[in-house]
């Protein structure tokens, strides 16, 4: 049974405890979803309680807002929108079109409100850096559209650690709209944001969601069992067994669905999801989906939690392994262990 989490500290937003991912709703890319499929894939979301859809300008070069603009008419209110821009619809159309810069967040904007058929985005993503848009300038144009109303509230994907921070800092201090979200891709066999990025979002409050949750589908074990996929079709996808940790962790997740009698895919979402980042499903078919949602209500017994965390950690690097150390000897308090409360979150 799907759960509900507030994404964003004070915000009160409460959104499912899986998004949708809707990157291959249309087939503009020349691969996809045809729209029908497509139309199943979000209705099914949905009746399972879903209430979190993430797209993009860009997805499918703006199929995919156009089509959840025909599929939301009948439960927009009910639905937390979030789309993202940067990239343009169409990324060859000028060289105005790829940009974090006010004007190009305006115009993208005014695009996926047309597309989407509504009036307003609940959530806007700056997708990426655009290597050349400076923080000030885009945490005051986004201030601005949340201003207008056309936007309800704001977060940063794929962004460096110490930008996010910086962002969100200078926001709170000039009193413009805060940062509520990190987008960050997050799974079993990507684990990097685990160094700063999730300590930060826990520090600041950020609401998190992970995309290629599934690794871009090694995670749901069908490549050891010989069947097809982006991997086979397309000669492409986010993550194969290329070292030995992904080897290992792909190991530990078989082991773990196995006797936990669930599919590997319902693992890995559950085992995301309880380490506080909402799983972006990303389904390109109506039949993946309904087995991903399964790991709706689905909780890990400890010990197989542990397993899985401990095959697929990555080294936290300079300063995190020293500091541990020291921890463990000079930065404790004489005779204070037992008594001191430490606190659960990172401090920022
Ligand atoms: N912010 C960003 O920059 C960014 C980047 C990427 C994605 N995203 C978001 O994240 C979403 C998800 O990303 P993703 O599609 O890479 O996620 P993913 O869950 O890692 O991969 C999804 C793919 O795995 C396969 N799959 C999924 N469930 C399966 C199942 N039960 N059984 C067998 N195969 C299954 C399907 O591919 P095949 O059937 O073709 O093998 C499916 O398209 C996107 O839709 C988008 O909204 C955001």
């Amino acid at each position: 049974m799907m759960r509900y989490k507030l994404f964003g500290r004070g915000t009160g937003l409460r959104v499912s405890e899986l998004a949708l991912g809707c990157a291959t709703f249309g087939t503009r890319w020349g691969y996809g979803t045809e729209p029908a499929e497509a139309r199943r894939v979000f209705d099914t979301y949905v009746e399972a309680g879903g209430n979190f859809i993430d797209t993009a300008d860009t997805y499918q070069m703006g199929q995919s807002e156009e089509l959840l603009g025909e599929f939301i008419t009948h439960c927009r209110d009910a639905l937390v929108l979030a789309t993202k821009f940067t990239l343009g619809r169409d990324p060859a159309a000028d060289p105005l079109a790829v940009s974090n810069n006010r004007r190009s967040m305006v115009r993208s904007v005014e695009g996926s409100l047309r597309r989407l058929k509504t009036d307003r985005i609940d959530l806007l993503w700056v997708h990426m850096p655009d290597g050349v848009t400076c923080v000030e300038e885009m945490m005051r144009g986004l201030d601005t559209l949340v201003r207008t109303g056309k936007v309800l509230y704001l977060g940063l994907s794929n962004f460096p650690a110490w930008r996010v921070s910086r962002a969100a800092t200078i926001a709170e201090l000039r009193g413009w709209t805060p940062l509520i979200g990190l987008q960050v891709e997050y799974s079993l066999v990507e684990r990097t944001a685990d160094r700063e990025l999730l300590p930060m979002a826990r520090a600041l409050g950020l609401g998190t969601v992970g995309w290629s949750p599934l690794g871009g589908g090694l995670l749901t074990g069908k490549y050891r069992r010989g069947e097809e996929g982006r991997a086979t079709s397309f000669a492409r996808t986010i993550h194969s067994e290329s070292d030995p940790i992904k080897i290992a962790t792909v190991d530990a997740l078989l082991a773990v669905a196995d006797e936990s009698g669930v599919a590997p895919a319902v693992v890995s979402l559950a085992w995301m999801g309880a380490r506080g980042v909402i799983p972006i499903v990303g389904a390109r078919t109506v039949d993946q989906l309904r087995g991903n949602l399964l790991s709706a209500g689905f909780e890990l017994c400890a010990q197989h939690s542990a397993r899985l965390a401990d095959a697929s950690a990555v080294s936290l690097g300079f300063p995190h392994d020293m500091l541990a150390e020291e921890s463990k000897f000079r930065l404790r308090a004489p005779n204070t262990a037992d008594q001191v409360e430490l606190p659960s979150d990172p401090v920022a």
